[in-house]
């Protein structure tokens, strides 16, 4: 289709891509804000990096998120003829749809997400920190991803969710393998078909046993008759759950491996507890778990920055990129955690904008607190000076973040 117009260059992303990512769309944002880039599956897709441009993407409903019309495309692009049945159900949830089915699915669980309801979680999210740091008391050296920023947020998903917590080693694999890009599709199958056989059971439980739990709770959800069905209590249930695991993980991953490269703002940090929630957002904007996981196709023509992007095309939105964005944020590859970030577009924005960001904002908060309290002398161990990053497109996370206690 559109590989063939006179558009901007073709850019690519290899191996080499996501040790720093910034780095490539520092070069390709001499070209413009609008790009064509070909992926490791060998499919151009369109990719935003410019603030303005990714902004008004986001809010944009000829930019749409229809999964079926994604797959339909992606498809035609990698002549693959269909897709598989199980990693199409996982995504035909609220993020893989738009008005008016992403109305409807979107206000059966915003309720759950309020900011008050998320702040009644915080003694529990408190008690689960505190645990998983009294567990590396004793020790001069831990895994900061392994021992805590890992466990921390699949706890909270999982109790919040009313999924068994034992089971994460199984669902954290197959979810990995679904949204890992490079090394490609070989696992794709298979861990969607786990997870899928792993969720219809988990519904059928809530369902013959309703529990305290937010999926009981959706499985009970009733808007004047309107209920979920069966497939879309999966898909909710998936999405919940890999936004639980593959975000907020990396939010606090990703924020203390930037922190504790500068000694002067940990310090300062750990001098000022009360400026650890604008200082997540500066992590938010510097170095945000989510990248491209924000895919769209355009329904019709859209022109963006000056490009026109033909209809029928995959276009993703790289927040990352649109968070370094010279034109809108000062000395953008600093961090600079002194209270001043706003705008970042790390959630997204318009109506798909991120549901779980008041849980994430608080679990952030607290398990940067927790760590400066127990911990003021916490550094890098020498091999986080040369950090390892998931080879992920969608997601931008750690592999590992070793650090030294005292
Ligand atoms: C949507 C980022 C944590 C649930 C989104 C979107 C972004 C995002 C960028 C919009 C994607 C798009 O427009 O295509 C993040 C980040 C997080 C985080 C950076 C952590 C720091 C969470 C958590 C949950 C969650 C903890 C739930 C437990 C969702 C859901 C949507 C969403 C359900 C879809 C909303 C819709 O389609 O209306 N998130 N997220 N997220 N997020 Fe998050």
């Amino acid at each position: 289709m559109a590989d063939t117009t006179a558009a901007p260059r073709v850019e690519s992303i290899g191996a080499d891509f996501f040790d720093d990512p910034h780095a490539h769309y520092r070069r390709w944002r001499a070209a413009g804000p609008v790009h064509r880039v070909r992926f490791p599956d060998d499919v151009v897709r369109w990719v935003i990096i410019g603030y303005a441009e990714a902004r008004a993407a986001l809010a944009d409903p000829r930019l749409a998120k229809d999964v079926g019309q994604v797959e339909a495309i992606l498809h035609e692009k990698r002549r693959e003829t269909r897709s598989d049945p199980n990693v199409s159900a996982l995504l035909s949830h609220m993020l893989g749809t738009d008005p008016p089915a992403h109305t409807r699915l979107r206000k059966l669980v915003n309720k759950a997400f309020t900011a008050k309801q998320v702040a009644g979680l915080r003694p529990r999210i408190e008690q689960i920190t505190e645990d998983l740091l009294d567990a590396t008391a004793d020790r001069d050296e831990f895994d900061l991803m392994e021992e805590f920023a890992d466990p921390l947020p699949v706890a909270v998903i999982c109790e919040l969710l009313g999924v068994p917590f034992a089971d994460r080693a199984d669902f954290q694999a197959w979810t990995r393998a679904l949204v890992t890009v490079v090394g490609e599709d070989e696992g794709r199958p298979a861990a969607g078909a786990a997870m899928v056989g792993y969720l219809t059971d988990l519904v059928r439980t809530k369902q013959a046993d309703p529990a305290d739990d937010l999926l009981s709770e959706l499985v009970l959800a009733d808007d004047d008759g309107d209920r979920l069905t069966d497939k879309e209590l999966v898909s909710m249930a998936f999405l919940l759950l890999v936004a639980g695991h593959e975000t907020t993980v990396n939010l606090i991953g990703n924020g203390m491996n930037a922190l504790l490269r500068d000694r002067a703002q940990w310090q300062a940090l750990c001098a000022d507890p009360a400026a650890v929630p604008l200082a997540i957002e500066e992590f938010l904007r510097f170095d945000g778990p989510v990248d491209m996981a924000t895919v769209r196709y355009t329904a019709e023509p859209v022109t963006l920055g000056g490009t026109e992007i033909p209809a029928g095309e995959l276009v993703y939105v790289s927040v990352a990129a649109a968070n370094r964005d010279p034109a809108r944020f000062a000395d953008p590859d600093t961090l600079a955690t002194d209270g001043h970030t706003t705008g970042h577009l790390a959630f997204g924005h318009g109506i798909h904008f991120c549901v779980g960001a008041p849980l994430a904002r608080l679990e952030a908060t607290i398990a940067v607190t927790a760590l400066q309290r127990r911990y003021p002398d916490l550094r890098l161990a020498p091999a986080a000076l040369t950090p390892r990053w998931q080879t992920s497109t969608l997601i931008r996370g750690l592999l590992a973040l070793p650090v030294l206690t005292r």
